[in-house]
């Protein structure tokens, strides 16, 4: 059997092989939990808070349910709501418009810069209004957004900054962490995101102690000490369980991380003078590489050969943009309103990206691809 008939089959991600090398360590913290019946908001929600908040550089953190919670939770304690408006951009997960709406606040979409795939600045200056009172910079697949002008043009205009990072644990941004750098940020812990639970999560980070508390009260149905409500609020906390299968797994996160960066970087080598676009990365990112998305014409053939032939899973982040989207028709959008994430949605096309990826795999994924593409 040659090589690359013996991986013949490489998954877009493997949540098994990971589970696999940290098997006992996370059987055992289950297991202390289940003993412990400390299931909502335990000593491991309380933990994983201090241990997140020092990993991300930051004072708070509050554990939620999940990073559409944490981006809700963060723009109600900042008094966020009906009248508002929010800027985000038009090619994210659409969680990120969601957690504005559920506010009753507005979003207001903009383009992306061609090169990061992450919020044109210009573009979000042009969209700001007497309304506007955040802006919601993603750092999307794993790649920071340029925070410096973004927060310079959120200080003339007094706009509150508030870091979707639920693709990008662990980047850095001019040598600072992702989730220090605005008023506050969001974290997913979805399954397959670089640090992810077994099932769903998510939590804040903040250096607001104030915005940190609030988020405490509103997560547990409203109150500080039990049964009494000062606040009305929701049932968005962090399981006991996921946290304390996140703290095992934070332990690993540096690690993983830098194996993806190993993956983007041989990649990048195998796919120079592809007519596959890789992904480039600005002088000022440490990317934490959650997806590695490339571009390319025939997306969707290629996908189905891809799949189909060579048993390689791919995905699509995002196919239709946020303002195509028929849940925000309200919006008024229509094509041609974003050229750049328009002509993206297209053409974008996630390769395997996973820490346990093996060298070979990747040489395989190239090489399939590459066979599907004009010389
Ligand atoms: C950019 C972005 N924002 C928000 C979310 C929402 O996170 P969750 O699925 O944990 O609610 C996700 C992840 O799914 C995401 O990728």
């Amino acid at each position: 059997m040659t090589v690359v008939e013996k991986i013949n089959q490489v998954p877009f991600v493997d949540l098994k092989s990971q589970y696999d090398s940290i098997a006992s360590e996370i059987n055992n913290a289950i297991s202390n939990v289940i003993h412990s019946t400390a299931f909502i908001l335990g000593r491991d929600v309380s933990l994983l808070e201090e241990e997140f908040a020092a990993y991300c550089e930051v004072e708070h953190a509050v554990g939620l349910d999940s990073g559409t919670s944490a981006l809700e939770m963060i723009l109600r304690a900042y008094e966020i709501g009906p009248g508002d408006e929010v800027i985000t951009a038009a090619n994210t997960f659409i969680a990120t418009a969601l957690a504005v709406t559920y506010t009753g606040a507005t979003p207001v979409l903009v383009d992306i810069d061609p090169m990061t795939y992450n919020m044109d600045v210009t573009c979000m200056e042009r969209a700001i209004t007497e309304r506007t009172k955040a802006v919601i910079p993603v750092h999307l697949y794993g790649q920071p957004a340029d925070m410096d002008p973004i927060l310079d043009v959120a200080q003339r205009h007094n706009l509150i900054v508030v870091e979707d990072a639920c693709q990008a644990h662990g980047a850095r941004y001019k040598g600072r962490r992702v989730g220090s750098i605005g008023h506050a940020a969001a974290f997913s812990f979805y399954p397959a995101k670089n640090l992810g639970a077994y099932g769903d999560g998510g939590m804040v980070v903040t250096g607001d102690g104030e915005i940190a508390e609030t988020i405490k009260i509103l997560r547990d149905v409203g109150q500080k000490e039990k049964y009494v409500h000062a606040l009305k609020g929701y049932n968005h906390r962090l399981d006991n369980l996921q946290a304390a299968i996140l703290r095992v797994k934070l332990e690993y996160l540096d690690e993983w991380n830098a194996a993806r960066r190993q993956h983007a970087q041989l990649y990048n080598e195998l796919l120079a003078g592809s007519q596959a676009v890789a992904p480039e990365v600005p002088d000022y990112a440490e990317a934490v590489w959650h997806l590695y998305v490339v571009r390319v014409g025939e997306r969707d053939a290629i996908r189905g050969k891809l799949w189909d032939n060579d048993g390689i899973g791919t995905g699509i982040h995002y196919p239709i943009p946020i303002h195509l989207q028929p849940a925000y028709r309200e919006l008024g959008g229509k094509p041609g309103d974003f050229p750049i994430t328009e002509r993206y949605a297209e053409r974008i096309l996630s390769l395997p990206m996973f820490p346990e990826l093996t060298p070979e795999m990747i040489a395989y994924v190239v090489e399939r691809l590459n066979s599907l593409l004009p010389a």
